[in-house]
């Protein structure tokens, strides 16, 4: 494939979103086990989290762990579970020297011991990092949080702390795992599969949305910048017309 050129200078999206998707097939088309195809996941993740850093993108959102993912055979969440500790003890070192600062989303009180300490570790290690949010979805699920969300806001009106009156978008966006991130400009999902899977509902809003074949042990930093090429020519109209984005009104 010929090299993309990318202008890293100009409509770079702020906060872009993955659905890391395809490790399974990608190991049985090989005649492995999922596991390896999981394993050999990682390393797209670390190309993924140095490309977007090297153009500017100030948040990355990573599915790594649904809380339907917990249905799996035990033997594969376990490797999982186990693959986040060992890459987040590894990559630390890297994380500090790119400025990357660690964040998650997600029910993580669910995770095992060791990869929720490794976790609470490096997020703290990397607190004052101002490069790019790194921000992993362990155990997440979006109707989940928006539940979440509505139980905390019912609380403070019961408690006279919010009145229904002044309840707004930005009251549910603060009560929402991801408060203090913006809304995610562009979502990819890889392997061919074309839906949004629970993932961050009420934030890709006006995401705009790119589905690769590619499954995702074979994404690379080439495939990432493929991607935000094509956002780059997208026109985003949050609703108005083509003429009004372009005279600005
Ligand atoms: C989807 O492929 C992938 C996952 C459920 C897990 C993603 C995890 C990693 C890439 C490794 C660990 C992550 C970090 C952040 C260190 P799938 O198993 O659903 O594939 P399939 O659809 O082909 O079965």
């Amino acid at each position: 494939m010929s090299k993309i050129t990318l202008n890293s200078k100009v409509n770079v999206p702020n906060h872009v979103a993955v659905i890391m998707d395809g490790n399974g097939r990608w190991a049985k088309q090989k005649g492995k086990f999922r596991i390896f195809g999981h394993q050999n996941g990682v390393k797209s993740v670390r190309e993924t989290i140095e490309a977007a850093a090297e153009i500017g993108v100030k948040v990355l959102t990573l599915f790594a762990f649904s809380t339907e993912n917990w249905s799996r055979p035990k033997r594969e969440v376990d490797t999982l579970m186990s693959l986040l500790a060992t890459s987040l003890k590894k990559e630390l070192k890297s994380l500090q020297k790119n400025s990357i600062q660690l964040r998650a989303i997600g029910d993580l009180k669910n995770l095992p011991e060791k990869a929720h300490k490794e976790l609470k570790e490096v997020i703290l290690k990397t607190a004052s990092n101002d490069r790019m949010i790194l921000n992993l979805a362990l155990s997440y699920g979006s109707r989940a949080e928006i539940v979440n969300a509505v139980k905390s806001i019912s609380k403070k009106v019961v408690n006279n702390e919010l009145k229904i009156e002044n309840i707004n978008e930005k009251t549910i966006n603060n009560h929402l795992y991801t408060f203090s991130l913006p809304d995610v400009d562009f979502l990819i999902r890889t392997s061919g599969e074309q839906r949004i899977s629970n993932f961050l509902l009420w934030q890709i809003a006006y995401a705009e949305l790119y589905f690769t074949n590619t499954l995702w042990p074979d994404f690379k930093k080439q495939d990432f910048y493929n991607a935000i090429k094509e956002y780059q020519n997208r026109e985003r109209r949050y609703g108005k017309t083509s003429e009004q984005i372009e005279t600005n009104e």
